[in-house]
């Protein structure tokens, strides 16, 4: 019987593969660099179903040239590389991997977050580059972020597990969410509701955790930088282009606000030449995510969606437009 057959393309983890490797025929891009879209086009074309990862862009024009694709699986919670009306209009199922990596992501938010308020990188850049002289009264002054009022933009699991590390800060939370949480739910993270106005005006850290699409597109740009307190930061562990980035620029350089914390960027990897200017800004490659345990808990969850999508067609976490 002839084996379905699945592309895989990008390197991933050797567990990864066995698991696709004991029901279907895999080709996979044994290294990290993408596949251009023509590579990925004509690679995808004789394919059952694919292990993708948000670099890849899934979309109408790549579906038209793809017949048999069946199901195509994101090693992201975030999807807004797939079309997923381009997906139920050509029958592929879609799947992401939520839930995994929420505490990961928190906890890489409060990395940024402190390191940010208290410029760790900024500090550290001085000493390797030889200028630390000794201990001086006003040297790297911070903002403290213990009983500071943090803001969380977008409260589902990734916002409420970076609430509760809160605790630990003695901060004082607010959310603001489309949705208002259950009373039991806001109660568990210790996070009061507030609108969107109330969010900005009030918040110390400001971090955002909402996936991004046309409607949070740029949720984030001059006019509610405007309405942000003086001396305030931004974190964004979340998608780059929910901030406007050319807007943030401006705001760091003038203010009101003092720095950024910043793992997602709108253009990413290319990011705007301004950023690597400015000191009061912590950046890092999208690895929110990254550690090893959740990494490669990310790749297997895919690998079982798929494996769940062509033998089922009930994938685990199939995604719906
Ligand atoms: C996600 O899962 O969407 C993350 O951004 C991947 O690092």
């Amino acid at each position: 019987m002839t084996r379905l057959q699945v592309l895989v393309t990008r390197e991933v983890f050797p567990e990864t593969l066995d698991c696709l490797a004991r029901h279907f025929e895999v080709e996979a891009n044994p290294s990290d660099t993408p596949f251009t879209p023509a590579q990925l086009a004509e690679r995808l074309s004789s394919k059952d179903g694919a292990l993708i990862t948000l670099t890849e862009r899934i979309d109408a024009v790549l579906l038209a040239r793809c017949p048999k694709l069946r199901a195509v699986c994101n090693i992201a919670v975030g999807f807004n590389n797939i079309d997923l009306n381009a997906c139920q209009a050509r029958g592929v199922m879609a799947t992401n991997t939520p839930g995994v990596l929420d505490d990961s992501t928190a906890d890489f938010t409060w990395a940024l977050i402190l390191a940010t308020a208290r410029r760790v990188t900024e500090a550290e850049q001085y000493l390797r580059a030889g200028q630390w002289t000794g201990w001086k009264l006003k040297q790297f002054l911070g903002v403290d972020v213990h009983h500071a009022t943090l803001g969380i933009l977008g409260m589902g699991r990734v916002g409420q597990a970076v609430a509760r590390r809160a605790r630990g800060f003695d901060m004082n939370v607010l959310y603001h969410n489309s949705r208002r949480l259950s009373a039991e739910v806001e109660k568990s993270c210790h996070a009061a509701y507030v609108d969107m106005d109330e969010l900005l005006a009030r918040a110390d850290i400001l971090t955002v955790h909402t996936p991004y699409s046309p409607a949070t597109h740029h949720i984030l740009g001059a006019a509610q930088f405007a309405k942000m307190k003086p001396g305030a930061i931004l974190i964004n562990a979340a998608r780059g282009g929910v901030v406007d980035d050319a807007a943030l620029i401006e705001v760091l350089k003038r203010g009101p606000l003092a720095a950024a914390g910043l793992d997602v960027f709108e253009n990413e990897p290319a990011l705007h030449p301004d950023f690597l200017k400015l000191t009061n800004v912590v950046l890092t490659p999208h690895i929110a995510s990254s550690s090893e345990a959740t990494r490669r808990r990310m790749a297997m969850l895919a690998a079982e969606n798929l494996v769940a999508a062509l033998t089922t067609g009930k994938p685990p976490n199939l995604l719906t437009p």
